[in-house]
C-alpha cells in the first residue's frame, strides 16, 4: 500500500479519523513495526522482549510483579536474560524443539512468564492452564495436545495423571527441595545455573505459538491454535484500543489460562514495550485498589464480573486510595452493563471501554476506542481491518437493527489457524462465503455500533469464564447417583450467569441437600471450581429430543418462566 497516499491516517493511533482509517487501513502497513519486516526472522518473543532489551528500553521496567509474599521488578534486559535462561533449561533438560507442546500449569508468578516466553523462543507451542483445573481437565488438555513437557509446581503435581500421559516426557517442578529423577526436573535450580545466551529459533509467521483450550456447547474443550502472525493485531490493538504509550503502566487482571491473560496480559503490552503489572493471588477489592495506587496504573483492563464485585464492595474503600493515575479503563468477557459504566465514571472519573472478541479470534475485533463516543451497552465498532456484520443462518448480511449471527469476514491477522486435532470443527466455524460465525447473536444500529444479545449456542459465561454445558453434564453423570443431567446458565446479577444443573437420580437414591453438595463437590474436584453448578435441582425426568439430546432450551424456559418454543422434536 502506498504510504504517501495516507498522511492523514498513518500513525493515527487514537483513531481520531476512524472513518478514513477504516477505509484505507491495511494490516500490511503494521508489518514494518517489526524487525522481521527487515530481517525476515520471525519470533514473537524476540519482538516482545529482546528487541527492547537491545534498544533504548533496555533498562525500562518490563514487569512489576507482586503477590502476598513477593514484590519484584524486571527490566526488559532482565526479562531477555531470564527468558533465555528458561529456554535453555527447557531445551537442555526437556529436549524442547520447534513445534513441541509445552504446557504450563501453575499459579501466576514471574517464573510462569519466563517459562512461557522461553518456550516461545524455542519455537514451541505453549499451553497455559488455569491453576484451578483438577485432574480430569488437566488430563483432557495434555492428552489432546500430546504435550511433551509440563511446567508445574509440587502442589499441583498430584492433579497430573502422569502414568496416563504417554507423550509427556518431562515435568519441570517450580518450587523448593525438588527431588529429581529422569522425568522430574528442578526448574529453579537449573534456571539459576543456565546461560543467559540463547540461540533463538526462527519460525514461519504461520507457525504455532499458543494453544488455548476453550469450551463449546458440545464435546470436550477444543484446542484453539494461534500463530506468531497474531502479533500484528496484538500490537496494533495495543495502540488503538488499549491506547498504550511509552510512559504507561498497564495492568491486565486476567490469568494466562484465559486468552485475555496472554494476548493482552503478555503479548500486546510487551510488543509495544510497555511496563506491565502482574499480580498473583486471589481477588480482593482492597488489594486491587492498592495495586493501582502502588504502581500508579494508568491503563487497566479487567472484566464485567470483577467490576460488579468491586461495585458490590462499596465506594467507601475507593475513597481510601489514590486512583488518580488511571486514565483508561477497559473490559472484556461478557456484556458490560450500562450501570457499571455509570459507576466507573462516578468513582474513577473514567468511562469503561468495552471490547468484544473471543479465544478463537485471538485479539480485539469490536471495540470502544478512546476517541469514540460510547453508547453504554454497546460493544462498539469493528476496528479498521476488521469487517463485521450481522448475518442470517444462511450467511446473508442483514440490514441494521435486525438481530442475527454476529459474523466476521475471514482474514484478520490473529485469527485461529485450526482446532488442534479437529480440522472439521475448525471448518464448522465458517460459512462457505467466508464469514466466521461467532456463536453470539447481536444487532448493529444505524451508526454502526454493535449490540450483544446473547449466545446462539448454550455456552455459559460465568464470572467471565466460558463453560461448556456438555463437559459439566458429562462429569455429573459420572457420579454414581446421577442418571441424567442437563446444565444451563441462569442469569445472575454479579456473575453474569451461574451454572444450574437439572439432575435425574438413579433408582435407589434419595433427594437430599447433602447429595446436592456431594454432587457439586464431585464436579468441582473433577473439573474446576468455576465449572461446579451453584444450583442443582432434582427432576424425575429431563426433556429430551427423540434422538436423546437433552433440550437445554426447555430447561432454560422452565427456569426463567418463558415459553419453551417448538417442542415437536421432544420425546413424549
Ligand atoms: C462473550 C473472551 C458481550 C461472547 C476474550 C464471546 C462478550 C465469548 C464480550 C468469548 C463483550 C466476550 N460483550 N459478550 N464485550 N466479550 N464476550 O473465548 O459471548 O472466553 O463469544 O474470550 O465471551 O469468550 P472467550
Amino acid at each position: 500500500m502506498n504510504v504517501v497516499a495516507l498522511p492523514a491516517v498513518k500513525g493515527d493511533y487514537n483513531l481520531t479519523n476512524y472513518d478514513e482509517t477504516y477505509k484505507h487501513f491495511d494490516w500490511k502497513d503494521v508489518e514494518k513495526e517489526f524487525t522481521w519486516s527487515e530481517t525476515g526472522k520471525v519470533n514473537l518473543a524476540y519482538e516482545a522482549i529482546d528487541r527492547h532489551a537491545e534498544g533504548f528500553r533496555k533498562n525500562k521496567v518490563a514487569l512489576y510483579y507482586s503477590d502476598d509474599s513477593r514484590d519484584e521488578k524486571y527490566t526488559f534486559k532482565d526479562l531477555k536474560e531470564l527468558t533465555n535462561k528458561a529456554g535453555n533449561v527447557l531445551k537442555e533438560y526437556g529436549g524442547v524443539e520447534k513445534g513441541d507442546r509445552v504446557f504450563i500449569f501453575m499459579p501466576r508468578s514471574p517464573e510462569l512468564y519466563f517459562a512461557l516466553l522461553g518456550a516461545v523462543k524455542l519455537g514451541a507451542v505453549v499451553g497455559p492452564l488455569f491453576e484451578a483445573f483438577m485432574e480430569g481437565a488437566v488430563r483432557d488438555r495434555l492428552e489432546d495436545s500430546e504435550a511433551k513437557v509440563l511446567v508445574t509446581t509440587p502442589a499441583l503435581l498430584d492433579r497430573v495423571p502422569v502414568d496416563k500421559l504417554p507423550a509427556l516426557k518431562t515435568i519441570f517442578l517450580v518450587g523448593r527441595d525438588i527431588k529429581e529423577d529422569e522425568k522430574q526436573i528442578d526448574f529453579l535450580k537449573h534456571l539459576a545455573d543456565a546461560s543467559k545466551q540463547l540461540e533463538l529459533e526462527w519460525v514461519d509467521r504461520m507457525d504455532g505459538l499458543i494453544l488455548h483450550y476453550t469450551s463449546g456447547s458440545t464435546g470436550k474443550p477444543k484446542g484453539v491454535l494461534h500463530v506468531h502472525n497474531a502479533m500484528i493485531q496484538h500490537y496494533q490493538t495495543a495502540k488503538w484500543v488499549l491506547d498504550l504509550k511509552e510512559e504507561d503502566v498497564y495492568w491486565c487482571t486476567a490469568d494466562p489460562g484465559w486468552v485475555t491473560g496472554t494476548s493482552y496480559g503478555i503479548f500486546a503490552p510487551w510488543l509495544t514495550g510497555t511496563s506491565n503489572v502482574i499480580v498473583g493471588g486471589r481477588f480482593k477489592p482492597e488489594d486491587w485498589y492498592k495495586t493501582i495506587e502502588k504502581f500508579g496504573v494508568t491503563v487497566w483492563y479487567s472484566a464485567p464480573t470483577a467490576f460488579r464485585m468491586l461495585m458490590g464492595a462499596g465506594d467507601e474503600i475507593i475513597k481510601k486510595h489514590d486512583l488518580t493515575s488511571l486514565r483508561h479503563v477497559l473490559s472484556v468477557g461478557e456484556p458490560l452493563n450500562p450501570e457499571v459504566i455509570r459507576w466507573g465514571k462516578k468513582v474513577f472519573g473514567q468511562r469503561i471501554h468495552d471490547t468484544w472478541w473471543m479465544t478463537e479470534t485471538g485479539a480485539h475485533l469490536i471495540c470502544n476506542y478512546p476517541s469514540m463516543n460510547i453508547k453504554p451497552g454497546s460493544m462498539g465498532k469493528p476496528i479498521p481491518g476488521v469487517e463485521a456484520a450481522i448475518v442470517d443462518d444462511q450467511g446473508n448480511v442483514l440490514p441494521p437493527n435486525r438481530m442475527g449471527n454476529l459474523a466476521i469476514k475471514k482474514g484478520w491477522p490473529s485469527m485461529m489457524q485450526t482446532i488442534w486435532n479437529n480440522e472439521p470443527k475448525y471448518q464448522s466455524y465458517f460459512f462457505p462465503n467466508g464469514w466466521y460465525v461467532s456463536g453470539d447473536s447481536a444487532y448493529m444500529d444505524e451508526d454502526g455500533y454493535f449490540w450483544f444479545q446473547g449466545r446462539v449456542d448454550d455456552v455459559i459465561m460465568t464470572s467471565g469464564e466460558r463453560v461448556g454445558p456438555f463437559e459439566v453434564e458429562s462429569k455429573l453423570i459420572e457420579h454414581p447417583a446421577v442418571a441424567e443431567a442437563g446444565v444451563i446458565g441462569k442469569p445472575d446479577p454479579v456473575r453474569g450467569e451461574i451454572i444450574k444443573a437439572f439432575v435425574a437420580l438413579m433408582d435407589g437414591y434419595e433427594e437430599s441437600d447433602e447429595l446436592k453438595e456431594e454432587i457439586r463437590q464431585f464436579v468441582k474436584n473433577g473439573l474446576a471450581a468455576h465449572s461446579a453448578p451453584r444450583e442443582i435441582e432434582f427432576r424425575d425426568k429431563l426433556p429430551k429430543t427423540r434422538s436423546g439430546k437433552i433440550m437445554r432450551r426447555v430447561l432454560k424456559a422452565w427456569e426463567l418462566d418463558l415459553p419453551a418454543g417448538d417442542l415437536s422434536t421432544m420425546e413424549d
